[in-house]
């Protein structure tokens, strides 16, 4: 079957249909897909239909998986490798209002790129639909190589060579969830990444940021969260962005390292919402953080 991409927004995301993806891809494939990503930052895919092993393949058809954090509440799923991005509980049933998980988990409502706090942070995140809720609980993605495109020559200067530095108890602070244990917090130092950053695949240039980044190393604290702030809303204006809706069996595949996404609202006590996700390590990445990638 002929493999059709079809673009979905101005400036990035494609359709593509035509791949199953719970089968191995030939070389070929994988080489149309990259080049898609290269192209279109992020890919929907309908009717798919993997399980738990068939995603992880998938995930590391493009690169190493990495884990994502321990929570204490126990993995429901029977792969650590495999993100449970769903508002159910070890025992298959809705989580109370006040599970920490949940409070966790409500970051991903945040603009935010995955993996941003770790000191190889995500290339590709693969997140696939097993059951969504009747309304709300969409993910929106913005295209941040076009907005680096569209800053002033003057801001393009101001930020060339900027480092920044993120840590996950900077997004969860920012909704008051602070309740992590100093084993927990000691885990996750924090981490620098550059603010500007050459898109490996394509040669373009791109922002990278999100609610992890929290001030500008060698800035005085409230320019640097100023400036962030200001580019954050530069970058998420109507025209860079796009809303994915789910369906069941929807697969969508997006790079981290020149896109944000956030998940929005849905009634979580009444509905359930069950996604899986896994990301692969961005190993341009590797060099930014040199003593904490020694180190681990
Ligand atoms: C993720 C994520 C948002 C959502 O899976 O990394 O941020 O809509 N998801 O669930
Ligand atoms: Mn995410």
């Amino acid at each position: 079957m002929a493999i059709n991409i079809r673009q979905l927004h101005p400036h990035f995301v494609a359709e593509v249909d035509g791949v199953d993806l719970s089968r191995p891809l030939g070389a070929e494939t994988i080489k149309t897909l990259n080049d898609a990503i290269n192209r279109y930052s992020v890919l929907v895919f309908h009717g798919q239909s993997l399980d738990d092993d068939q995603l992880l393949a998938l995930g590391r058809t493009f690169g190493s998986v990495a884990p994502p954090r321990n929570h204490r509440a126990g993995h429901r799923l029977q792969h650590a490798e495999i993100a449970d991005i769903s508002n159910l509980n070890v025992k298959n049933e809705v989580r109370a209002r006040d599970d920490s998980r949940r409070l966790d988990s409500l970051g991903n409502q945040l603009w935010h790129s995955d993996a941003s706090f770790r000191p190889i942070s995500g290339a590709l995140s693969m997140l696939h639909a097993h059951v969504v809720p009747p309304s709300g609980g969409d993910t929106l993605f913005a295209d941040l190589r076009a907005a680096y495109d569209e800053l002033d020559d003057e801001t393009k200067e101001l930020i060339e060579g900027l480092i920044t530095e993120h840590s996950i108890f900077n997004s969860r602070g920012q909704l008051g969830h602070t309740d992590y244990t100093d084993a927990e917090r000691a885990a996750l130092p924090s981490v620098r990444h550059p603010l500007v950053r050459v898109h490996s695949g394509s040669k373009r240039k791109t922002l990278y940021m999100g609610s992890h980044a929290s001030h500008i190393i060698g800035w005085p604290q409230p320019e640097g969260r100023l400036l962030l702030r200001d580019l954050m809303e530069h970058a998420t204006q109507q025209r860079f962005v796009h809303a994915h809706k789910w369906q069941v069996g929807d697969l969508v595949l997006w790079d981290n390292r020149c896109t944000l996404h956030r998940g929005t609202r849905y009634n979580d006590a009444k509905y359930r919402r069950d996604l899986r996700r896994v990301t692969t390590q961005d190993m341009d990445s590797v060099q930014d953080n040199p003593e904490l990638v020694a180190a681990s």
